[in-house]
């Protein structure tokens, strides 16, 4: 096809607090694969967040929106942060990132959590518990409690107030993340949890009916279990080895992520995906960002962890570019500087020296020149 080329549109948004810091990394990163043979990639920073308003008016302005919907790869930095306080609300929805994963329709939410040896130290989890940890969650990103209606606050007769939120799923919003969850588990070891609260929630009663249909037409080389939300959050810090890819809704996914992150040792580690509907020439959108979020608290100093979104370019390099051996060795680059001791202040432990974001950036791109 002329119109959807090999050309690869990737755009940048690197939004608040820490988001420009890490960003800065990942594309120093991106510069070298692109020097070094990843060819027909067009790369594109664009104004948002928090300073995209003080110049243009728009935390996500109309070009970079415009620019964004466009790309096949968008590289999420980070939002939010004390500077929002001052901007009115119009102006904070339209930059808003669930808005943006919504109008996008970013619904499959791909978090890998994997425990690396040299880190084990750095993780609240024994070391016993963390061998083996190789695990994906994939959270449904646009429906569910984040997007139900009715919502809202109001005020009852009495002057009391009532809060309302709605977790509402379609059987074809649970059947399409499910099956990117089946098709993830298939080159992995073929083995999905489906996770939701059945025994409370008839939202959870059809999640678990629907996931299991559909293993029952399409996917029936895998073997699928299911899992209360509950007892899930324990299992993840008894025995998170157990798990090879877990499926569930968007808030259990928030939810258990952050806590499955201990096993890599840090928040600061998780890389993501968020992959769009599947188009006509088969390819993808995807939004790439890393777990954590603006942490404004150290925000402009230069020692935040780069490798959430380092690891999220790795995913890119994979799903996007579809350069698996870029993807591999960019791993390889990472795992070697981390057994070298190289260690950033959130995954710092006893006896290691501390280096700050652009000190970790060099430290991969130099094991990437060794090979
Ligand atoms: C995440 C974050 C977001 C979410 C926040 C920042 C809205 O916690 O991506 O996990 O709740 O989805
Ligand atoms: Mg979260």
């Amino acid at each position: 096809m002329t119109q959807r080329d090999n050309l690869k549109r990737i755009a940048i948004l690197a939004g608040d607090g820490i988001g420009p810091e890490v960003m800065e990394q990942s594309r120093r990163i991106l510069d070298w694969f692109m020097a070094h043979g990843l060819h027909e990639v067009a790369v594109e920073e664009l104004p948002y967040g928090a300073t995209a308003y003080r110049t243009f008016g728009a935390v996500l302005p109309e070009a970079s929106w415009q620019a964004a919907r466009n790309a096949d790869a968008i590289l999420f930095g980070a939002t939010g942060g004390p500077e929002y306080d001052a901007i009115p609300a119009a102006a904070r929805r339209g930059g808003n990132l669930l808005r943006i994963r919504r109008d996008l329709d970013l619904y499959a939410n791909l978090r890998p959590i994997i425990a690396i040896d040299s880190l084990n130290e750095a993780s609240s989890l024994k070391n016993r518990v963390l061998k083996g940890v190789d695990l994906v969650i994939v959270r449904e990103l646009t429906a569910g409690l984040y997007f139900g209606e009715p919502r809202g606050i109001e005020r009852l007769p009495d002057g009391s107030r009532r809060c309302v939120n709605t977790h509402s799923y379609t059987s074809a919003q649970i059947e399409r993340v499910a099956r990117d969850a089946f098709e993830l588990a298939r080159g992995r070891r073929g083995q999905v949890c489906s996770v939701e609260k059945s025994n409370v929630m008839e939202s959870g009663a059809m999640w678990r009916e629907e996931v299991e249909a559909l293993r029952g037409r399409e996917f029936r080389d895998i073997t699928l279990t299911h899992m209360l939300a509950d007892n899930c959050a324990m299992q993840l810090v008894r025995a998170p080895a157990q798990f090879d890819v877990i499926v569930t809704d968007n808030m259990f996914g928030d939810i258990l992520s952050d806590g499955a992150a201990m096993a890599a040792g840090s928040l600061g580690m998780l890389p993501s995906a968020s992959l769009g509907p599947i188009r006509a020439d088969g390819s993808r959108q995807v939004l790439y960002e890393p777990v954590h979020g603006s942490a404004p608290d150290i925000a402009g100093r230069g020692i935040a962890n780069p490798l959430g979104a380092i690891l999220s370019l790795g995913m890119a390099l994979r799903l996007t570019m579809e350069r698996p051996d870029a993807a591999a060795a960019l791993d390889r680059a990472v795992r070697a500087a981390l057994a070298k001791g190289v260690r950033t202040r959130d995954i710092l432990h006893d006896g290691m020296t501390l280096v700050g974001t652009h000190a970790m950036g060099d430290a991969i791109l130099q094991e990437l020149e060794r090979g």
